[in-house]
């Protein structure tokens, strides 16, 4: 079985807090795509989507999660668009991923109170929430789903290693 788990869910899923708990279990390395993104490219993702807008953005972050899946012994924590694209799709049947989810009531709250700057998060309440339902779909096909709603990324971290290592002993 590959030493490797990936992360995905919706901006605010807590996807980069709880690949630091699993990695710290596991000890494994964190890689968070979006920071891989923005090394190989050596700028922000903000100035990315500014300058060249989100289908350059996309390209950019379907090599990098091509990248990134021959690496052992590391979480991938994923960015919140990386379901869109079919061929990402495509590429991550087979591998360890779990979706973390929340209501989006909780999601607008995590996203929007940090003050953090997230290029297709305008903290327009009804603008996130479209965006947030119109990707639930990709979201829920995930098969493996782990709610985090009132749960710290410990617990959360506790409950996806027991599951990884539950797949491993089934084969
Ligand atoms: C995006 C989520 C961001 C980042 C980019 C696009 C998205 O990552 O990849 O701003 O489309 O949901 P986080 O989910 O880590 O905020």
């Amino acid at each position: 079985m590959e030493e490797l788990i990936l992360l995905t869910g919706f901006m605010g899923a807590g996807k980069s807090a709880v690949a630091r708990e699993v990695a710290k279990k596991l000890s494994w390395k964190v890689v968070d795509l979006d920071e891989l993104i923005e090394a190989r490219e050596g700028r922000k993702i903000s100035t990315i989507f500014e300058s060249q807008g989100e289908d350059f953005f996309r390209d950019r972050e379907h090599e990098a999660l091509k990248a990134a899946l021959k690496m052992t012994g590391v979480v991938i924590a994923c960015g919140g668009g990386v379901l869109l694209r079919r061929e990402n799709r495509a590429l991550l049947k087979g591998f360890a991923l779990f979706n973390l989810n929340a209501s989006f009531d909780e999601l607008y709250r995590r996203v929007c109170g940090t003050g953090e700057v997230r290029p297709l998060a305008r903290c327009d309440r009804t603008e996130l929430k479209g965006l947030y339902e119109s990707r639930e779909r990709l979201y829920r096909a995930v098969a493996n789903q782990i709610e985090t709603e009132g749960r710290s990324p410990k617990e959360v971290a506790v409950e996806i290693v027991e599951r990884f290592g539950a797949r491993g002993e089934a084969g």
